[in-house]
Order: structure tokens, then sequence, then C-alpha cells
């Protein structure tokens, strides 16, 4: 009786949830095929609302901010919103130790000292079509996988090409479903991109590395930037003459406040995913690449943090290489323990096996026969390759020096192929003497020379059977185990190890000195790497890729043609998508519960463990939150954070804006739960949240914490 008491709890907890969450992420011109379901859940919006090209909506209020984020217009006035770590470059490029906006934040008291970011740009779609027709016309039947990937590369550029309208707009076309679908994208670019508003890292980075993934959390993401245009609203490069950008449309943003189960939608540009891999394919990335990763980059931070806990100069140095390092690290390690809990493995093979039935019994799917075949010997053949990649770009490219002396292959190749040619030389000179100004401004010397000796070691440690660098292979030779010797060789007799002698090579650099170059042992090491990777990994890899590819093209083809009721939706591939949700917590281990809000005492509890630098605040920070000064911005008493939902995200997501259901912004995403870092191969509605800083904190530390309230002057600010 008992027993069955609980399973019906079960089956409720799971129906409840299954109704909730909804794995995929959407194309916003097919959001028709969802929108029932979402209003089900509580959207009050219509498809059209969401997306459409022949007048405003929603879609014209969303930006891919720079290449990898997202951002949001919350103002007729171009003001946007996107995550503090999305903006994290530009806040570094406009601070000093006089001025250190990172540790300080930065608030511009009004328009004229908003700051320029040259080379910052922001992509708005203009509108998307199905060319898919257009692009099968293009390729003939019996083409081999090769020259059809030339004949899709050429047919896309052509149709982006007339799409462009002499360079108005940006254009490209799109695979969708491995090639079996392909979208047509026009983005209007704009460049004029000034900083209007950071918090300090304090609050836009609370937490740190140490809650980096993690639930409970209590960041305050987020930055604001304003997009500026010429006199008629077009892009233009940036100049004083500019005024501020008139969206189409922009997001009110709530102070209302937020319940349990209230829907959720977030729309921006998802990065990647593989929703589709198959089970060997799971098998070598949960066994062999994200162990070796993690293996690897648990060393490099290792090092980083020894020498970082002995110098304030190399904490400062290395603290965004240790931040991006740790990043993946972390993630791939939820990956594998997601994954395993799923049991990813055993999920994909039954899937398999009913696809295997199908092709079998369906007279019409006979095609599909032997296909699973098929990709078990191109998966046996692929990984080796993929693996040796994998390796090259974590063991090989962690190393500084080498990664730094290979910039210098084209003044050789120049200074060899082209000595006549002046102007081009010099220019590649002042190129390198800029890169090597960056460069050395973030290196420490005894770093990388642990870094190089141990990569060194786990390198040959991890290579495979034949797939070990021959450079490596003659340092084996040459000095066995004793990796420190071979470090001291490398770093003994090199240039590129300071800045004055790589500028004393620039100054006076003349033609012939390529030689020197050359003869350089931390250059040679690269090079023969580089040479190595190019010679024999990167050109089979590329085969097999394409092979591989036409297989998932048969495959996802297969699975829809299977259950033509189901909508798959297509892997993420760095453009414009829906995912919609609802405010929830979840259960992710025994006997802990993940409420879904975090409040502003958490901020002060998590800060009374003086032990963990991640949690430091200012102590006008510490002084608001401690008398609970609110303003008008709390809810029941209590300060609203960070909350999760169970959207289906991924990396480019961040800045992506969190709406409810009558288009509000409620949030901004900026990262996911632990527990949901396996999302990208396998969703899970009871595990998978995203989670978002609220949009009443970050109206809370604008108009309380900075005290720049005439920015919410130009919001539409919904109570
Ligand atoms: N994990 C988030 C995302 O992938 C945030 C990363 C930045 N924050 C940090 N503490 N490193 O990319
Ligand atoms: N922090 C990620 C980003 O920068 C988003 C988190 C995720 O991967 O879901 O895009």
């Amino acid at each position: 009786m008992r027993k069955r008491y609980l399973n019906l709890i079960f089956v409720l907890l799971l129906s409840a949830s299954q109704l909730f969450a909804v794995e995929g992420m959407w194309l916003p011109s097919l959001i028709h095929k969802n929108i029932e379901e979402m209003q089900q859940m509580g959207l009050q919006l219509s498809a059209g609302d969401l997306y459409a090209e022949d007048g405003p909506s929603i879609k014209d209020a969303i930006v891919r901010f720079g290449r990898g984020c997202t951002g949001a217009f919350i103002s007729p006035e171009g003001l946007l919103l996107t995550n503090h770590h999305c903006g994290y470059g530009q806040i570094q490029s406009h601070s000093s130790v006089e001025n250190d906006y990172l540790t300080d934040g930065f608030w511009a008291a009004s328009r004229d000292e908003e700051l320029p970011n040259p080379g910052l740009t922001i992509t708005m779609l203009v509108r998307m079509e199905n060319v898919t027709a257009q692009v099968m016309e293009a390729l003939n039947p019996g083409l081999t996988e090769e020259e059809r990937s030339r004949a899709v590369r050429d047919i896309s550029r052509q149709i982006a090409n007339e799409a462009k309208e002499d360079g108005r707009f940006d254009a490209m076309v799109n695979p969708f479903y491995y090639g079996n679908e392909y979208y047509l994208f026009v983005y209007d670019v704009y460049h004029d991109v000034r900083l209007v508003g950071a918090p300090p890292s304090a609050v836009g980075k609370f937490g740190g590395d140490v809650d980096n993934w993690m639930w409970p959390r209590h960041s305050g993401d987020f930055a604001l930037f304003r997009v500026y245009a010429d006199g008629e609203n077009l892009p233009a490069e940036y100049s004083q003459d500019n005024i501020p950008y008139r969206p189409e449309h922009f997001f009110p943003v709530s102070n209302r406040g937020l319940e349990i189960h209230d829907f959720t939608m977030v729309y921006g540009f998802p990065g990647r995913t593989t929703r589709y891999l198959t089970s060997d394919a799971v098998e070598f990335i949960t066994q062999k690449e994200n162990p070796m990763g993690i293996d690897v980059r648990t060393r490099i931070l290792q090092i980083y943090e020894q020498e970082m806990a002995q110098s304030d100069h190399v904490r400062i140095q290395y603290a965004t290489k240790h931040a991006r390092v740790s990043n993946a690290w972390k993630r791939w390690k939820g990956e594998n323990r997601g994954l395993e809990r799923l049991n990813a493995l055993d999920v994909k093979l039954a899937q398999e096996n009913e696809f295997r039935q199908w092709a079998k019994n369906e007279p019409a799917a006979s095609h599909y026969k032997g296909l699973m075949d098929a990709f078990e010997t191109t998966h046996r053949q692929y990984h080796p390759y993929r693996f040796a990649l994998r390796l090259y770009a974590e063991a090989g490219r962690s190393v500084e020096i080498t990664r730094f002396a290979e910039q210098f292959s084209r003044l050789v190749s120049i200074s060899k192929e082209n000595p006549a040619e002046e102007e081009k030389l010099q220019a590649e000179i002042e190129r390198l003497k800029s890169v090597a100004d960056n460069y050395f401004k973030d290196y420490h010397l005894n770093t990388d020379r642990k870094i190089f000796e141990e990569m060194t070691r786990y390198y040959i440690r991890y290579a495979q059977d034949g797939f070990l660098p021959d450079v490596l292979m003659d340092a084996q030779k040459k000095y066995g185990d004793d990796m420190e010797k071979f470090a001291h060789d490398i770093f003994r007799k090199t240039i590129f190890d300071s800045r004055e002698s790589v500028m004393d090579l620039l100054e006076n650099y003349r033609v012939r000195d390529h030689r020197k170059i050359e003869r350089d042992l931390a250059y040679k090491h690269a090079a023969g790497m580089s040479r190595w990777i190019e010679n024999e990994i990167q050109q089979p890899h590329q085969q097999l890729q394409n092979s591989l590819d036409s297989l998932y093209r048969l495959y996802t083809a297969g699975l829809r043609a299977m259950e033509p009721e189901t909508n798959f939706f297509p892997d993420a591939n760095s453009t414009l998508r829906i995912s919609y949700g609802r405010v929830e917590g979840s259960y992710p281990r025994d006997a802990v519960q993940f409420l879904p809000f975090s409040t502003a005492e958490g901020i002060l509890e998590k800060n009374a463990q003086k032990e963990i630098q991640d949690y430091a605040i200012s102590e006008r920070l510490e002084n608001l939150l401690g008398k609970k000064d609110y303003g008008d911005f709390a809810k029941d008493g209590d300060l609203v954070v960070n909350f999760i939902a169970s959207n289906h995200t991924t990396g480019g997501n961040s800045g992506s804006p969190v709406l409810d259901g009558q288009g509000n912004l409620i949030g901004l995403n900026f990262d996911r739960s632990w527990e949901s870092t396996m999302s990208d191969i396998m969703f899970d509605p009871g595990q998978c949240r995203n989670i978002s800083v609220n949009s009443q904190y970050v109206l809370w530390v604008i108009a309380k914490y900075a005290g720049m309230e005439y920015l919410l002057e130009e919001m539409n600010i919904v109570q």
C-alpha cells in the first residue's frame, strides 16, 4: 500500500515536471508550432508578437552581443542590458590602476561619459528564410561528401551575398539537422556601442569561480551599454555626432516580483548543442575526451593556483586565464556526472535499437538499414583523430611561450618569400609589437615553464599509439622522463621569454633575422607540433567529420520520419532561438531541495565566510544590505537576487532576456546549475535549470547601490 502511494507521488511529480520543463531551443519563425503549449503554460502573447518580419515584434529587442553573448534593449534610446561577464573584456580595457572599473564599477553620470568600445559590435536579426529548396537544387545526387560540402558552401555564399544588398546587411546561410534544412539569416550590425554602467566585480561576479555553474547563486551579473546610430537610425562607425539607436521594440522591465511556477521564456543566441549524438560518441566524450580534459586542466589549475598564491602580481595576471580554464573544466565534470546519472549511454542504445528495428521492419525505411553499423565503423576511425586534436588543444596549446612563438610564423614566411615587400613586412612587425605588448603584460615565466614541463608529460602520457607528434617522440628519445631538463633547454636559449629580447628583435628586424626565429628552440617546437597536426591529423579528421555529418544527416532525417508527430528541435548553432519553461526548483541529490529564489541575505551569509575571496563585498554593499535598504525593489520583504527556471539554454545564452507571459523582462540569463550541464547532450526536465539575475536586483543595484536613478527614467518599469 505504502509503496503504491509513493509510486503515485512519483508519477505525479514526474508528469507535473514533464508538463512544464520543455526541452528545446526553437526557431522564432516556427514558434507557431509550440505556441499552444506555451499559452497553456502562461504565455499571453501570439506567435506574431514573438516574431514578425512585416512590423515590430519582440525579436527586435534582442541582439547578439559581440561574438558569444546575447543582449536586450530596455529603453527607446538604445539602452542595452547584457551580462557583466559578457562585457568583462570591455570593462577591463577601460580599467587602469587609477580607474579600476573592474574592482570599483563604472557608471556614466551622463551620456557624455559613456565609453566607446572599438571592435565591439551588436547584431540584430532582420529576417530569416527557409532556403532548403534553393540549396538542394544546387546539389547533384552523386556528389561525394567533400564535393557536397563545397557545393553547399558556394550556394550558401551566393544566397547570402544577394541578401546583403550591397553591404547594407550581413547575411549567412546555416545548416539545420545536419544539412537536412538550410535557413538564410539577414542581420543588421551596429558598431558604435558604448559602456554605460557596470557594477563592481564583487557584485557582477560575486561568487567567482567558487560559485560558477552552481546554485544557490548571488551574482549581479549584468552591465549596461548603449547602441548609437547615425541621424537615420542606421549603422555608423563611432562618431560624436551619432545619436542613440531607436529600437523597433524594447522590453518593459518588471518590478513585480516572481512567483514559483510563473511562465518564463529565454530569447537569445545559444551557441552549440549536440542533442542527436549516437551512443558511440557519448561513450567517447564521457570516457575519453572529458576525462582527459578534466585531468589536464586540474593540473593547470593547480599550477596557476600555486603561483597565484605566492604573488599578487601573478594573481592579477592569471585571474582571467584561471577563470577561462576553470569554466569548461567545471562544466565537463558536471556533464559527465549528469550523463551518468541519466544512464545516457543506455538510453541512447535503446533509442538506436528502436531505430534499427524500425529500419528493418518498415519497408519505406529500408535505406536506413545499416546506418547504425556505419556509425560504429566511422566513429571508430574518427575518434583517435578527434582525440589527437583535443589533446593538442588542451595540453599543447596551454603552453604560452610556444603559442606566442608560433605567431611569428607569418613574419618568417614574409621574410623568406617576399622580402622586398617592405610595407607588408613593416605592418607585420607592428602587429607583432602590439601582440607582444599585450602578451607580456600577463606573462609569468615561471608559471609557464612549469606548465610546459607538466603538459609535455601529460601529452606523452595521453597520446594514443601512433599519435604522438614527432617532435615529442624526439624529445622522449633525448630526455626520457626528464621533462624538467627538456623545459630547461627550451627556456634557456629562447628569445621569446622576455619583452626585451622580443622587442629587440622587432625593433632591429632585418629580413635575414628569420633564421634567428627558425633556430629558436621554442619556435621550432611550436612549429613542429603544428606542422604535425596539420599534416597528420587535420585532413583525415576533416574527411571523417564529413562522413559523420552525412550519417547524422541521414539519422536525423530518419528520426523525424520514424516519429512524424514529434517536433524535434534543431541543435543550437548560434542562431536566434526561444526556450520556455517556468520558475521552479529541483531535487539535485538525496535529501536536498533547491528553492527557486536566492535573496540578498544570502550575500551576507556567504560574505561571512571570510576565507573565501570570491565572497568579499564592499562596505557600501554590506551596509545597505545589512540595513535591508531594499528601496522599492523588494518582494514580501526580500530582495530576490537570482532565480532558477526550467528553460533549455547553453553557452551563448548569456545575457539573454528572460521574459514573463506578457513579454516583460524579469531577468537576465547567465548560467546553468551544475546538475544541468549535460543538457547540451541530454536534457533532464527534473534537473535542468538555467540561472538568471532578477530584474528587481538589477534595478536595485542601478538605483540604490550606484545612485544612478536617472537611468531608470528612460525605462518602462512595470509595477
Ligand atoms: N559559467 C558561465 C558561462 O559559461 C559563467 C562564466 C563566467 N563566470 C566565471 N566565474 N568564470 O559561461
Ligand atoms: N555562462 C554561459 C555563457 O556565457 C551560459 C551558461 C550556459 O552555458 O548555459 O553563455
